[in-house]
C-alpha cells in the first residue's frame, strides 16, 4: 500500500506550474479516433486516467506513440476492432467518449458502461438519446453499450434534458462526421468542451458555439491530422489556490487561463485571499484569518462541483458558519466523514453541508474516497497540526500530475510512503 504522509501546519510559498487539463485530455484522446492521419497532442498530463485512455486506444489498434512525458502522437488508421476492453473501459468515466468517436468514424461501438468516481447516480441516458437521434441503434447488454448505424450518422437537433459535460462532448464526437447540421441545445459550457471543439476544428471539423449553450456541428467528410496543445487544468489550478488559501502564504500559480478561474477566484477572495491576476498566472496570498462564505456548485461558469470538497476544507477552518450546496451530484459529501476525523465540524443535510469553522484541524489517518475528495484531504492535512496519512491515493493520482513534487516545491511537508501490506504505518517508519 502506498500513502501520503503529511506534516501539516506550514505556510506555502513559491511557484507551481499547472499541467494540461485532465477532462480535456480524456475527451481529446478518443477524439483522435475521428482523424484520418496523425494527431500530435501536447500538454497531455501524465496521470492514470490518461494512461488508461491511451491503452484503450492501443487495444483498439491505434498507433499511440509517446513523444515525451507530455506529448503523444495518435494515428487511428489501422483500428482492428470497435470493441473496447471491458475491464479497462469500466475503470474510468471518460471511456464513454469511445462510443461517440467510434460510432462517428466507424459506425459501430461496443464499450462497457463507464466507471469513475462514485458521486451518486451517474446515468448516461442523455448520451444514448443523442446517439439514437443521430440515427444509431443503441442497446445495453451484459454490461456493454452496443451502438451502430447503417452508413453515416445523420445530423439531428439534440436537446439535452440536463446540462451534461459528457453528453455534450459525446454528441459533438458523434456529429462531427455525420451527414448535415446537428444543433445541440442546452449544451454544457465548460472550458474543456471549448478545447475539444478547438481540437476538432483544427483538424478540419466545423463546430461553432462551443462555450455557449447552443453548439452547431456541421458534419464534414473527413478530418486531417495536425498538432494541438491542451489547455491548462482549471481544477488543478483551483486545488493549489485552495491549498494556498488554507495554509496561508503566497503562491504563484503559473500556466493558467485566469478567466476559467473567475468563479474560484471570486469565492476564495470572499474567504480572505488576495488574488492578483496576470496574463497566464495568478498570485494567491493569504495572511489574514479566513472568513465564512456560502457556495453553490453549478455547471460552468458557476462554481465547479470538482472544487466543492477542496473549498469545503478551506471553509472548515474559516471563522463562522458557511453553507455549501452541491448543485450537480447527488452524493458528493462522502469525504466529510474523513474530515470529521480531523476535527472538522460539518453536518450534511441532503445536498447542503453546514460548515462550522474550527480554529485548526488535527492530523489523522484518512482515506480518499474519490479524486477531488482525495485532493481535499491532502489540503486538510497540509493545513492541520500534526501528521496526516492519506490512504487510497490511487484516486488522487488518477487526476493530479506529480502532486507530491509540486507541493514539496512550495514548501509542503508531504511524502509518498510505501507500506508493505499487513504492516502498520508506525512499524514501517
Ligand atoms: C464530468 O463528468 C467530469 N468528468 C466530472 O469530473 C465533473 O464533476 C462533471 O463533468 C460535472 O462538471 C469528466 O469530464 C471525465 P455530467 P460527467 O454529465 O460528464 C446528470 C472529476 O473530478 N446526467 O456533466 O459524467 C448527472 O447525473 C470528475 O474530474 C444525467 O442525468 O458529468 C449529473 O447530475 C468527477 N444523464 C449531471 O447530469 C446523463 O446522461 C452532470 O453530469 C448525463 C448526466
Amino acid at each position: 500500500m502506498t500513502k501520503y504522509v503529511i506534516d501539516g501546519g506550514y505556510g506555502l510559498s513559491g511557484e507551481v506550474t499547472i499541467s494540461g487539463a485532465k477532462n480535456a485530455a480524456v475527451a481529446i484522446i478518443p477524439a483522435a479516433l475521428l482523424v484520418d492521419g496523425t494527431c500530435r497532442i501536447e500538454n497531455v498530463p501524465e496521470i492514470r486516467d490518461v494512461t488508461l485512455m491511451l491503452d484503450l486506444l492501443r487495444n483498439l489498434g491505434a498507433d499511440v506513440r509517446l513523444i515525451n512525458r507530455n506529448c503523444v502522437e495518435i494515428n487511428a488508421s489501422k483500428i482492428r476492432t470497435t470493441k473496447a476492453d471491458y475491464d479497462m473501459a469500466r475503470m474510468i468515466r471518460a471511456s464513454y467518449y469511445l462510443i461517440g468517436a467510434l460510432l462517428g468514424r466507424f459506425g459501430s461501438a461496443q464499450v462497457s458502461l463507464p466507471g469513475g468516481c462514485n458521486l451518486g447516480d451517474r446515468p448516461i441516458d442523455q448520451h444514448t438519446k443523442a446517439f439514437k437521434l443521430l440515427g444509431a441503434n443503441v442497446d445495453v447488454q451484459n454490461g456493454y453499450v452496443f451502438a451502430d448505424c447503417v452508413g453515416r450518422l445523420r445530423a439531428a437537433p439534440v436537446y439535452l434534458d440536463v446540462v451534461s459535460v459528457g453528453a455534450t462532448i459525446n454528441t459533438v464526437l458523434a456529429a462531427v462526421l455525420a451527414d448535415g447540421l446537428t444543433v445541440i441545445e442546452n449544451a454544457a459550457k465548460e472550458p474543456h468542451i471549448v478545447d475539444l471543439a478547438n481540437f476538432l476544428n483544427s483538424m478540419g471539423a466545423n463546430i461553432s458555439g462551443a462555450g455557449t449553450d447552443v453548439i452547431k456541428v456541421r458534419g464534414v467528410k473527413r478530418l486531417e491530422g495536425g498538432a494541438y496543445t491542451i489547455i491548462p487544468d482549471q481544477i488543478e489550478a483551483g486545488t493549489y489556490m485552495a491549498a494556498a488559501c488554507a495554509c496561508g502564504g503566497e503562491v504563484l500559480i503559473k500556466n493558467v487561463i485566469p478567466k476559467h478561474l473567475d468563479c474560484i477566484t471570486a469565492k476564495l477572495a470572499e474567504m480572505g485571499a488576495e488574488i492578483t491576476e496576470y496574463d497566464d498566472a495568478l498570485l494567491v496570498k493569504r495572511t489574514a484569518p479566513l472568513s465564512k462564505t456560502n457556495i453553490k456548485t453549478l455547471p460552468y461558469p458557476g462554481f465547479p462541483t470538482d472544487m466543492q470538497p477542496q473549498a469545503t476544507v478551506v471553509l472548515s477552518i474559516a471563522e463562522g458558519m458557511s453553507l455549501v450546496t452541491e448543485g450537480v451530484w447527488d452524493n458528493r459529501y462522502r469525504y466529510v466523514e474523513e474530515l470529521r476525523r480531523m476535527g472538522a465540524k460539518i453536518q450534511v443535510d441532503g445536498k447542503t453541508a453546514i460548515v462550522e469553522g474550527v480554529e485548526r484541524l488535527m492530523g489523522a489517518p484518512v482515506r480518499a474516497c474519490d479524486l477531488r475528495a482525495g485532493a481535499a484531504l491532502v489540503i486538510a492535512g497540509l493545513a492541520a497540526s500534526g501528521t496526516t496519512e492519506v490512504e487510497d491515493i490511487s484516486h488522487i493520482e488518477r487526476g493530479y500530475e506529480h502532486i507530491v513534487e509540486k507541493l514539496q516545491a512550495i514548501g509542503a511537508h508531504i511524502r509518498r510512503v510505501d507500506v508493505p501490506d499487513g504492516t502498520t504505518f508506525a512499524k514501517a517508519q
